[in-house]
Protein backbone atom coordinates (compact mmCIF):
# COMPACT_ATOMS: atom_id res chain seq x y z
CA UNK A 1 0.00 0.00 0.00
CA UNK A 2 1.29 3.62 -0.68
CA UNK A 3 1.43 6.34 1.11
CA UNK A 4 1.79 9.80 -0.35
CA UNK A 5 2.65 11.44 2.91
CA UNK A 6 3.62 10.34 6.50
CA UNK A 7 -0.26 10.39 7.49
CA UNK A 8 -2.30 9.80 4.28
CA UNK A 9 -3.05 6.12 3.44
CA UNK A 10 -4.64 5.48 -0.26
CA UNK A 11 -8.26 4.98 0.02
CA UNK A 12 -8.74 3.97 -3.26
CA UNK A 13 -12.04 3.92 -4.38
CA UNK A 14 -12.90 4.90 -1.40
CA UNK A 15 -15.70 7.75 -1.92
CA UNK A 16 -17.87 10.15 0.29
CA UNK A 17 -21.12 9.35 -1.00
CA UNK A 18 -21.95 6.03 0.45
CA UNK A 19 -23.90 4.60 -2.77
CA UNK A 20 -20.86 4.98 -5.14
CA UNK A 21 -17.99 3.85 -2.78
CA UNK A 22 -16.04 0.77 -2.21
CA UNK A 23 -14.76 -0.10 0.96
CA UNK A 24 -11.18 0.97 2.11
CA UNK A 25 -8.41 -1.22 0.75
CA UNK A 26 -7.43 -4.42 2.62
CA UNK A 27 -3.97 -3.40 3.77
CA UNK A 28 -5.87 -1.00 6.27
CA UNK A 29 -6.45 -4.23 7.80
CA UNK A 30 -3.51 -6.33 7.48
CA UNK A 31 -0.47 -3.26 7.36
CA UNK A 32 1.63 -3.01 10.67
CA UNK A 33 2.25 0.76 9.48
CA UNK A 34 -1.42 1.16 9.22
CA UNK A 35 -1.73 0.00 12.65
CA UNK A 36 1.02 1.97 14.08
CA UNK A 37 -0.52 5.24 12.87
CA UNK A 38 -4.17 4.11 14.23
CA UNK A 39 -1.97 3.73 17.48
CA UNK A 40 -1.02 7.27 17.76
CA UNK A 41 -3.23 8.85 15.40
CA UNK A 42 -6.56 7.19 16.81
CA UNK A 43 -5.91 5.48 19.86
CA UNK A 44 -3.69 8.15 21.18
CA UNK A 45 -6.16 10.91 20.54
CA UNK A 46 -9.80 9.77 20.95
CA UNK A 47 -11.50 9.29 24.04
CA UNK A 48 -11.03 5.72 25.40
CA UNK A 49 -13.64 3.68 27.46
CA UNK A 50 -11.98 2.68 31.12
CA UNK A 51 -14.75 2.04 33.58
CA UNK A 52 -17.35 3.38 35.48
CA UNK A 53 -17.23 5.65 38.24
CA UNK A 54 -19.00 3.04 40.98
CA UNK A 55 -15.57 1.68 41.01
CA UNK A 56 -13.48 4.89 42.21
CA UNK A 57 -16.66 5.74 44.71
CA UNK A 58 -14.05 6.83 47.81
CA UNK A 59 -11.09 8.88 48.01
CA UNK A 60 -7.79 6.68 47.83
CA UNK A 61 -9.78 4.31 45.45
CA UNK A 62 -8.01 3.72 41.80
CA UNK A 63 -8.36 1.10 39.13
CA UNK A 64 -5.51 0.94 36.49
CA UNK A 65 -6.30 0.50 32.85
CA UNK A 66 -4.18 -0.68 29.97
CA UNK A 67 -4.44 0.90 26.28
CA UNK A 68 -2.53 -0.38 23.80
CA UNK A 69 1.41 0.06 25.26
CA UNK A 70 0.04 2.83 27.37
CA UNK A 71 -0.79 2.09 31.05
CA UNK A 72 -2.53 4.62 33.07
CA UNK A 73 -4.09 4.66 36.40
CA UNK A 74 -7.75 7.03 37.89
CA UNK A 75 -7.60 7.68 41.30
CA UNK A 76 -10.32 10.03 44.03
CA UNK A 77 -8.55 12.02 45.10
CA UNK A 78 -8.92 13.24 49.36
CA UNK A 79 -10.87 15.93 47.72
CA UNK A 80 -13.46 13.72 46.10
CA UNK A 81 -12.02 14.84 42.79
CA UNK A 82 -10.97 11.87 40.06
CA UNK A 83 -7.84 12.20 38.22
CA UNK A 84 -5.92 10.35 35.65
CA UNK A 85 -2.44 9.73 35.83
CA UNK A 86 0.58 8.01 33.45
CA UNK A 87 1.10 4.74 35.60
CA UNK A 88 4.71 5.30 35.57
CA UNK A 89 7.49 6.73 38.75
CA UNK A 90 8.93 9.83 37.55
CA UNK A 91 12.13 8.44 39.38
CA UNK A 92 13.57 4.97 37.13
CA UNK A 93 10.02 4.76 35.41
CA UNK A 94 8.54 1.83 37.52
CA UNK A 95 5.16 1.24 37.10
CA UNK A 96 3.35 2.72 39.64
CA UNK A 97 -0.19 1.02 41.12
CA UNK A 98 -1.63 -2.46 39.79
CA UNK A 99 -5.07 -3.76 39.02
CA UNK A 100 -7.75 -1.69 42.00
CA UNK A 101 -8.13 -0.72 45.08
CA UNK A 102 -7.28 2.00 47.56
CA UNK A 103 -3.92 3.74 48.95
CA UNK A 104 -3.77 6.56 51.32
CA UNK A 105 -0.39 7.59 49.01
CA UNK A 106 0.73 6.18 46.23
CA UNK A 107 4.09 4.66 46.47
CA UNK A 108 6.38 3.35 44.23
CA UNK A 109 7.74 -0.47 44.57
CA UNK A 110 10.99 0.34 43.29
CA UNK A 111 12.84 2.78 45.12
CA UNK A 112 9.60 3.53 47.55
CA UNK A 113 9.12 7.57 45.78
CA UNK A 114 5.90 8.48 46.87
CA UNK A 115 3.43 10.52 45.76
CA UNK A 116 0.06 12.42 46.79
CA UNK A 117 -3.09 11.75 45.23
CA UNK A 118 -3.05 14.53 43.18
CA UNK A 119 0.00 13.25 41.16
CA UNK A 120 1.96 15.50 43.57
CA UNK A 121 5.69 14.31 44.65
CA UNK A 122 5.60 13.60 48.17
CA UNK A 123 9.18 12.04 49.09
CA UNK A 124 12.14 11.08 47.22
CA UNK A 125 14.79 9.14 49.42
CA UNK A 126 17.93 10.87 49.66
CA UNK A 127 17.28 13.45 46.85
CA UNK A 128 18.05 16.56 49.72
CA UNK A 129 21.66 15.50 48.96
CA UNK A 130 20.98 15.80 45.15
CA UNK A 131 21.65 19.14 43.64
CA UNK A 132 19.11 21.48 42.68
CA UNK A 133 16.82 18.22 42.98
CA UNK A 134 13.13 20.22 42.45
CA UNK A 135 10.18 18.40 43.42
CA UNK A 136 8.13 20.47 41.89
CA UNK A 137 9.82 18.78 38.56
CA UNK A 138 8.68 14.99 39.24
CA UNK A 139 5.13 15.20 39.73
CA UNK A 140 3.31 12.32 37.73
CA UNK A 141 2.33 12.77 34.37
CA UNK A 142 -1.89 13.66 34.25
CA UNK A 143 -4.37 12.22 31.21
CA UNK A 144 -7.72 13.83 31.02
CA UNK A 145 -10.61 12.28 32.54
CA UNK A 146 -14.26 12.45 31.60
CA UNK A 147 -17.64 11.45 33.28
CA UNK A 148 -19.99 10.49 30.54
CA UNK A 149 -23.38 8.81 31.59
CA UNK A 150 -21.48 7.60 34.88
CA UNK A 151 -18.65 5.90 32.58
CA UNK A 152 -15.11 6.61 32.71
CA UNK A 153 -13.50 8.06 29.61
CA UNK A 154 -9.48 9.03 29.07
CA UNK A 155 -7.82 10.93 27.06
CA UNK A 156 -3.93 11.57 25.98
CA UNK A 157 -4.38 14.73 24.50
CA UNK A 158 -4.42 17.83 26.91
CA UNK A 159 -6.43 19.91 24.78
CA UNK A 160 -9.03 17.28 23.43
CA UNK A 161 -12.14 18.81 23.13
CA UNK A 162 -14.68 17.06 25.89
CA UNK A 163 -16.45 13.83 24.81
CA UNK A 164 -19.90 14.88 25.61
CA UNK A 165 -19.13 18.23 23.00
CA UNK A 166 -17.85 15.90 20.43
CA UNK A 167 -20.35 13.22 20.85
CA UNK A 168 -23.45 16.21 20.66
CA UNK A 169 -26.38 14.28 21.58
CA UNK A 170 -25.35 10.23 21.98
CA UNK A 171 -25.49 10.92 25.92
CA UNK A 172 -28.96 12.34 25.72
CA UNK A 173 -30.12 9.93 23.52
CA UNK A 174 -28.76 7.18 25.82
CA UNK A 175 -30.62 8.80 29.00
CA UNK A 176 -33.79 8.91 26.98
CA UNK A 177 -33.71 4.71 26.38
CA UNK A 178 -32.33 4.44 29.33
CA UNK A 179 -33.67 6.33 32.37
CA UNK A 180 -32.31 3.91 34.79
CA UNK A 181 -28.63 4.33 33.82
CA UNK A 182 -27.53 6.65 36.85
CA UNK A 183 -28.86 3.04 39.01
CA UNK A 184 -27.35 0.48 36.68
CA UNK A 185 -24.41 -1.62 38.68
CA UNK A 186 -21.53 -3.36 37.09
CA UNK A 187 -22.61 -7.24 37.13
CA UNK A 188 -20.78 -9.54 35.05
CA UNK A 189 -17.70 -9.43 32.55
CA UNK A 190 -17.22 -11.47 29.42
CA UNK A 191 -13.99 -11.05 27.44
CA UNK A 192 -12.78 -12.77 23.96
CA UNK A 193 -9.25 -12.64 22.32
CA UNK A 194 -9.98 -12.71 18.25
CA UNK A 195 -7.35 -13.39 15.51
CA UNK A 196 -9.09 -10.26 13.47
CA UNK A 197 -8.18 -6.57 13.12
CA UNK A 198 -10.13 -4.28 15.10
CA UNK A 199 -11.58 -2.49 12.39
CA UNK A 200 -13.06 -5.51 11.18
CA UNK A 201 -15.17 -6.21 14.84
CA UNK A 202 -16.84 -2.37 14.37
CA UNK A 203 -17.37 -2.50 10.84
CA UNK A 204 -19.37 -6.23 11.42
CA UNK A 205 -21.06 -4.46 14.51
CA UNK A 206 -22.32 -1.42 12.42
CA UNK A 207 -24.75 -3.49 10.15
CA UNK A 208 -27.75 -5.92 10.19
CA UNK A 209 -26.86 -7.14 6.28
CA UNK A 210 -25.38 -10.33 7.79
CA UNK A 211 -28.11 -10.73 10.47
CA UNK A 212 -30.73 -13.05 8.56
CA UNK A 213 -27.91 -15.17 7.38
CA UNK A 214 -25.74 -15.61 10.78
CA UNK A 215 -28.23 -14.75 13.79
CA UNK A 216 -31.35 -16.73 13.21
CA UNK A 217 -32.26 -16.29 16.35
CA UNK A 218 -31.33 -12.61 16.86
CA UNK A 219 -33.58 -12.08 13.67
CA UNK A 220 -36.51 -13.56 16.03
CA UNK A 221 -35.32 -11.42 19.07
CA UNK A 222 -35.74 -7.90 17.46
CA UNK A 223 -37.95 -7.08 14.53
CA UNK A 224 -35.50 -6.15 11.56
CA UNK A 225 -38.56 -4.42 9.56
CA UNK A 226 -38.01 -1.59 12.20
CA UNK A 227 -34.46 -1.79 12.23
CA UNK A 228 -32.79 1.72 11.40
CA UNK A 229 -29.12 2.84 11.53
CA UNK A 230 -28.30 6.43 11.85
CA UNK A 231 -25.28 7.83 12.04
CA UNK A 232 -23.98 11.39 13.54
CA UNK A 233 -20.93 12.97 13.49
CA UNK A 234 -18.39 10.57 15.86
CA UNK A 235 -21.24 8.01 16.84
CA UNK A 236 -24.18 6.06 15.27
CA UNK A 237 -27.59 4.40 16.73
CA UNK A 238 -29.01 1.59 15.71
CA UNK A 239 -32.53 0.66 16.77
CA UNK A 240 -35.24 -2.05 16.52
CA UNK A 241 -38.29 -2.35 17.59
CA UNK A 242 -39.25 -5.57 20.05
CA UNK A 243 -39.39 -9.28 18.24
CA UNK A 244 -40.94 -12.14 19.59
CA UNK A 245 -40.94 -12.30 23.54
CA UNK A 246 -40.77 -15.78 23.20
CA UNK A 247 -38.09 -16.65 20.58
CA UNK A 248 -34.89 -18.62 20.38
CA UNK A 249 -32.51 -16.02 21.42
CA UNK A 250 -34.23 -16.00 24.86
CA UNK A 251 -37.28 -14.83 26.73
CA UNK A 252 -37.66 -10.66 27.82
CA UNK A 253 -41.37 -10.90 28.64
CA UNK A 254 -40.87 -10.37 32.20
CA UNK A 255 -38.68 -6.99 31.60
CA UNK A 256 -39.49 -3.58 30.85
CA UNK A 257 -37.26 -2.56 27.63
CA UNK A 258 -39.02 -3.19 24.31
CA UNK A 259 -36.56 -1.16 22.40
CA UNK A 260 -33.39 -2.82 21.17
CA UNK A 261 -31.23 0.29 21.12
CA UNK A 262 -27.12 -0.01 20.09
CA UNK A 263 -24.51 2.79 19.93
CA UNK A 264 -21.29 2.94 18.23
CA UNK A 265 -19.18 5.70 19.40
CA UNK A 266 -15.73 6.37 17.38
CA UNK A 267 -13.43 4.60 17.35
CA UNK A 268 -13.72 1.06 19.43
CA UNK A 269 -17.06 1.50 22.19
CA UNK A 270 -20.64 0.09 21.44
CA UNK A 271 -23.31 0.58 24.30
CA UNK A 272 -26.01 -1.71 23.51
CA UNK A 273 -29.12 -1.90 25.52
CA UNK A 274 -31.43 -5.51 24.81
CA UNK A 275 -34.72 -6.04 25.36
CA UNK A 276 -35.62 -7.55 28.84
CA UNK A 277 -34.70 -5.96 32.59
CA UNK A 278 -32.93 -2.54 32.85
CA UNK A 279 -29.61 -2.90 31.56
CA UNK A 280 -26.47 -1.21 29.48
CA UNK A 281 -23.99 -3.56 27.84
CA UNK A 282 -20.60 -1.53 27.36
CA UNK A 283 -18.50 -3.30 24.40
CA UNK A 284 -14.52 -2.33 24.16
CA UNK A 285 -13.11 -3.38 21.34
CA UNK A 286 -9.09 -2.93 22.15
CA UNK A 287 -6.52 -3.52 19.11
CA UNK A 288 -3.81 -5.89 20.18
CA UNK A 289 -1.96 -6.03 16.58
CA UNK A 290 -3.19 -5.89 13.28
CA UNK A 291 -4.59 -9.26 13.34
CA UNK A 292 -5.28 -9.74 16.97
CA UNK A 293 -7.92 -7.92 19.11
CA UNK A 294 -9.05 -8.16 22.78
CA UNK A 295 -12.90 -7.57 23.74
CA UNK A 296 -14.46 -7.06 27.01
CA UNK A 297 -18.35 -7.11 27.32
CA UNK A 298 -19.72 -5.61 30.36
CA UNK A 299 -23.04 -5.98 31.70
CA UNK A 300 -24.79 -3.07 34.02
CA UNK A 301 -28.03 -4.00 36.19
CA UNK A 302 -29.92 -2.78 38.54
CA UNK A 303 -28.51 -4.86 40.90
CA UNK A 304 -25.33 -7.72 41.08
CA UNK A 305 -27.37 -10.75 41.43
CA UNK A 306 -28.37 -11.36 38.32
CA UNK A 307 -32.31 -12.69 37.27
CA UNK A 308 -33.34 -15.69 35.31
CA UNK A 309 -33.34 -13.78 32.20
CA UNK A 310 -30.41 -11.82 32.31
CA UNK A 311 -28.47 -15.26 33.23
CA UNK A 312 -29.96 -16.32 29.76
CA UNK A 313 -29.15 -13.35 27.70
CA UNK A 314 -25.50 -13.41 28.54
CA UNK A 315 -25.93 -17.03 28.10
CA UNK A 316 -27.20 -16.02 24.34
CA UNK A 317 -24.46 -13.55 23.55
CA UNK A 318 -21.81 -15.83 25.05
CA UNK A 319 -22.70 -19.25 23.42
CA UNK A 320 -24.24 -17.77 20.54
CA UNK A 321 -24.33 -14.72 19.22
CA UNK A 322 -20.55 -13.93 20.14
CA UNK A 323 -19.23 -17.17 18.18
CA UNK A 324 -21.61 -16.41 15.43
CA UNK A 325 -19.73 -12.90 14.78
CA UNK A 326 -15.59 -14.73 16.06
CA UNK A 327 -16.31 -17.18 13.13
CA UNK A 328 -16.78 -14.55 10.75
CA UNK A 329 -14.91 -11.70 11.03
CA UNK A 330 -11.67 -14.54 11.38
CA UNK A 331 -12.56 -15.69 8.70
CA UNK A 332 -12.64 -12.03 6.95
CA UNK A 333 -9.10 -10.84 8.58
CA UNK A 334 -7.55 -14.62 6.44
CA UNK A 335 -10.11 -13.16 3.37
CA UNK A 336 -8.51 -9.59 3.34
CA UNK A 337 -5.11 -11.23 3.24
CA UNK A 338 -5.99 -13.05 -0.21
CA UNK A 339 -4.26 -11.37 -3.12
CA UNK A 340 -7.82 -12.12 -4.38
CA UNK A 341 -9.11 -9.52 -2.70
CA UNK A 342 -8.90 -5.28 -2.42
CA UNK A 343 -11.82 -3.18 -2.09
CA UNK A 344 -15.60 -4.29 -2.20
CA UNK A 345 -18.71 -2.22 -2.50
CA UNK A 346 -21.26 -1.20 0.11
CA UNK A 347 -25.30 -2.24 0.19
CA UNK A 348 -25.89 0.67 1.38
CA UNK A 349 -28.25 2.33 -1.66
CA UNK A 350 -31.70 2.49 0.98
CA UNK A 351 -30.02 4.03 3.78
CA UNK A 352 -33.83 3.50 5.56
CA UNK A 353 -33.27 -0.21 5.38
CA UNK A 354 -31.98 -2.12 8.42
CA UNK A 355 -30.00 -4.34 5.94
CA UNK A 356 -28.00 -1.11 4.40
CA UNK A 357 -24.18 -0.73 5.05
CA UNK A 358 -24.37 3.11 5.54
CA UNK A 359 -22.94 2.80 9.14
CA UNK A 360 -19.61 0.81 8.13
CA UNK A 361 -19.26 3.82 5.16
CA UNK A 362 -20.01 6.36 8.64
CA UNK A 363 -16.82 4.38 10.35
CA UNK A 364 -14.66 4.58 6.90
CA UNK A 365 -15.25 8.17 6.26
CA UNK A 366 -13.77 8.67 9.75
CA UNK A 367 -11.01 6.51 9.16
CA UNK A 368 -10.50 8.20 5.84
CA UNK A 369 -10.11 11.73 7.59
CA UNK A 370 -7.80 10.33 10.06
CA UNK A 371 -5.23 8.65 8.33
CA UNK A 372 -6.09 8.58 4.42
CA UNK A 373 -5.07 12.85 4.47
CA UNK A 374 -8.47 13.12 3.33
S1 LIG B 1 11.53 3.90 39.94
FE1 LIG B 1 10.11 4.54 41.38
S2 LIG B 1 11.25 5.01 43.12
FE2 LIG B 1 12.72 4.41 41.66
FE1 LIG C 1 -23.26 -9.96 13.95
Amino acid sequence: MQRTNPLAFDTGRFDERPERSYTLPAGWYTEPAVFEAERREIFGRSWQFAGHVEQIAQPGDYITVHLLDQNIFIIRGKDGVIRGFHNVCQHRAHELLAGSGNVKVITCPYHAWSYHLDGGLRTARGSERVAGFDAGDFCLKSVQIEIFNDFLFVNFVPEAVPLEAQAGDLGAEMRAHAPDLGRLTHAHRLTYELEANWKIIVDNFLECYHCPIVHPAFVELVDMASYRVVTHGIWSSHHAGPGKESNSAYDFSAGDVRIHAVWWLWPNMCFLRFPGSGNMMVLHILPVAPDRTFETYDFYFLDKALNAQQREAIAYIDDVLQPEDIVIVESVQRGLRSRGYDQGRFMAGDPSSGYSEHGVHHFHSLLAAALGGA
